[in-house]
């Protein structure tokens, strides 16, 4: 197997730099990709090539706290920085309005900009030249998500020998919504610039095979389900496969058991009191449905009426991407809609919808998990959605439920356990969310219990190393498809 001393490139590394107060703080970075990628890293060490949250008019007070953080976790922190511009126009810019809206299916939200595609390529040049400096121009290198894929190309003009692989995270748009992007050819080209390019499920491999065919960028030789392989402009062979990405399903679970968390688990559940509750986990983003789910929430609470003084909803918003406008935005209508519906069904005693706008440290997060009778996790699109994932993980007393959308990954590996809905139907939302949480509890039991087992077997571990090994060895003879 592959497993050994690994080179991951993404742009954001597992911790933040924050200057506070005068002086640097190192801080967790969010996300799922993060989420995912530490325990690896911890487990096999390496190198993680990425941005460390600054930009060069930050200076380099942050240097000594990134390596020392390097050193704590036990494998090496490289990080890429760039100008305060370059970082506008490549992570604000053609990342966060251009490809996150369009691969998510929210084409009316891009910003198509040609300076922002120039500074999108001027970084990856930069992070293909840090990870050169890592690793030498040998070895395999794992580069990961939509703000990288020129990574590999860039690596090959830099004169890389070791094999390439790439894994997007977030789901790969159909043809309709990806054929709007200026750039279409020029990001296709450099997906096939890899060896190895890993979507998160069948319907991902699916839609990118379908895009590369439509616009001519190589060939393909075969695609069968959620496995396919083509070959590139210049006949190299270039495998695609689905790899859903797993969560450290045992380390959750430990922690939620622990005396630390039980604790914590009595001292919510002595402030919520009696009441039964909802729980959502998200950053704050409108790929995430939160304003579908507060209305579903609403519509529940009207039809439903004798669940009012009955249920709560606890809403854990993490801060994302605050500076781009579509995000600043979707936070006044938050909490506009939550002040609305508050407003609308609170009595002396109780309030409805609960929120807080912040991101919490492990124990508190596992002990919402435990807390929680049922997760709202009801994306527009989402590639997987690890918290569907970690509040199983976490529910180790097998009573919880979970409302899952049809559109997030987790929903092909899960749909049989979780609640299925289509988070545009309010309607049915409501009446799943009704369901879900006066579901008896040997039923409730059997679907959690199906969906634990699932989630251990398919651990972020497992995922990891099916992806390696993969990257490594590339085809094999009349190997999955003949
Ligand atoms: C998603 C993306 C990641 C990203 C994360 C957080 O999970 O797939 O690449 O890191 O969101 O977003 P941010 O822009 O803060 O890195």
């Amino acid at each position: 197997t592959a497993l050994g001393p690994l080179t991951v490139v993404s742009n954001r590394l597992p911790v933040v730099m924050r200057q506070r107060g005068g002086s640097w703080k190192v801080e967790p970075g969010a996300g799922g990709l993060v989420a995912a990628m530490r325990p690896i890293l911890e487990r096999q060490g390496g190198c993680w090539v990425g941005w460390p949250g600054v930009v060069e008019e930050d200076g380099q007070g942050w240097a000594g706290g990134l390596q020392r953080a390097g050193e704590r976790a036990g494998y090496a922190l490289e990080p890429v920085t760039m100008s305060r511009d370059q970082y506008e126009g490549y992570y604000e810019g053609f990342s966060n309005s251009v490809i996150w809206p369009l691969f998510h299916g929210f084409a009316d939200r891009c910003t198509f900009d040609a300076a922002d595609f120039e500074q999108y390529r001027a970084v990856n040049q930069r992070f293909a030249e840090a990870t050169m400096r890592c690793v030498g121009g040998e070895g395999l290198v794992w580069v990961h998500d939509y703000q990288l894929f020129e990574v590999g190309q860039r690596l090959r003009k830099l004169g890389h020998r070791g094999r390439l692989a790439h894994f997007l995270h977030i789901s790969y748009p159909g043809m309709e919504n990806y054929a709007k992007l200026p750039w279409r050819r020029e990001l296709l080209r450099a997906l096939l610039a890899y060896d190895l390019v890993g979507f998160q499920t069948a319907r991902d491999v699916r839609n990118f095979v379908r895009c590369a065919e439509a616009f001519g960028v190589g060939g393909v030789l075969r695609h069968e389900g959620g496995e396919a392989l083509l070959v590139a402009e210049d006949g190299r062979r270039v495998e695609v496969g689905a790899f859903p990405i797993g969560m450290d399903f045992q380390g959750f679970s430990e922690r939620a058991a622990s005396s630390e968390v039980e604790e914590r688990v009595r001292a919510l559940q002595d402030e919520i009191g009696a009441y039964r509750m909802f729980l959502g986990i998200d950053r704050l983003d409108y790929t995430k449905g939160l304003i579908h789910r507060l209305r579903a929430f609403e519509l529940m609470l009207e039809r439903h009426p004798h669940l009012c003084e009955q249920v709560m909803f606890f809403q854990l918003v993490v801060p994302s991407r605050e500076n781009v406008s579509e995000y600043r935005s979707l936070k006044r209508e938050f909490d506009r809609v939550v002040g609305r519906i508050n407003g609308r069904f609170s009595t002396s005693g109780w309030q409805p919808i609960r929120y807080l706008y912040n991101r919490v440290n492990p124990v508190e997060l596992a002990a919402l998990y435990r807390l929680a009778v049922v997760a709202l996790v009801t994306p527009l699109r989402d590639g997987m959605n690890l918290v569907a994932k970690e509040y199983c993980a976490c529910q180790v007393d097998e009573n919880g439920a979970l409302v899952l959308s049809e559109f997030a990954g987790a929903a092909a590996q899960l749909g049989e356990g979780a609640v299925l809905v289509n988070p545009y139907d309010r309607e049915t939302t409501a009446d799943a969310m009704a369901r879900a949480v006066q579901m008896d509890e040997a039923r409730r039991r059997i679907r959690m219990r199906s969906m634990r087992r699932i989630i251990a077997e398919s651990d972020v571990y497992q995922w990891a190393e099916r992806f390696l090994d993969r990257a490594v060895e590339g085809p094999q003879p009349g190997e999955g498809f003949a």
